[in-house]
């Protein structure tokens, strides 16, 4: 049986990977995959990126203090009722995201805490 490698210790990933040690304290998904971007996904990614920056809260190379990361992702299982849009830790899955229920998402769930219910289509945990 092949020996399973050590990883290298916490400390040392740390020094390698600076996101390690970053405020951030949510997630921003947003399915970029065929269906979803069919249905103007990647304008719905831009508006996120563009508010979450001009308000400081956009985790990134310029701003390492932002406190929201913001990438695109593959199919989550949404492709009929895309954009699909997730946030995390909160393991909110929003269905028919558009860029203008963004600044309503980043004011009410990202900044306040309280989801958007009438775009939300599934709840983890
Ligand atoms: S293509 Fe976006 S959820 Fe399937």
């Amino acid at each position: 049986m092949p020996e399973i490698p050590v990883p290298p210790a916490p400390e040392e990933d740390a020094a390698k990977s600076p996101v390690i040690d970053t405020p951030i304290r949510r997630q921003v998904l947003v399915c970029t995959h065929t269906s979803c971007a069919a249905n103007g996904s990647g304008a719905v990614l831009e508006a996120f990126r563009r508010i979450l920056a001009d308000e400081q809260l956009l985790f990134h190379k310029g701003n390492r203090k932002g406190s929201v990361s913001c990438t695109h992702c593959g199919s989550i299982g949404f492709c009929a009722i895309g954009p699909a849009v997730m946030v995390y830790p909160d393991g909110i899955w929003y269905a028919h995201v558009q860029p203008g229920d963004v600044p309503e998402i980043i004011e009410s769930h990202i900044k306040g805490g309280r989801p958007v219910e009438r775009l939300v289509r599934k709840r983890l945990g």
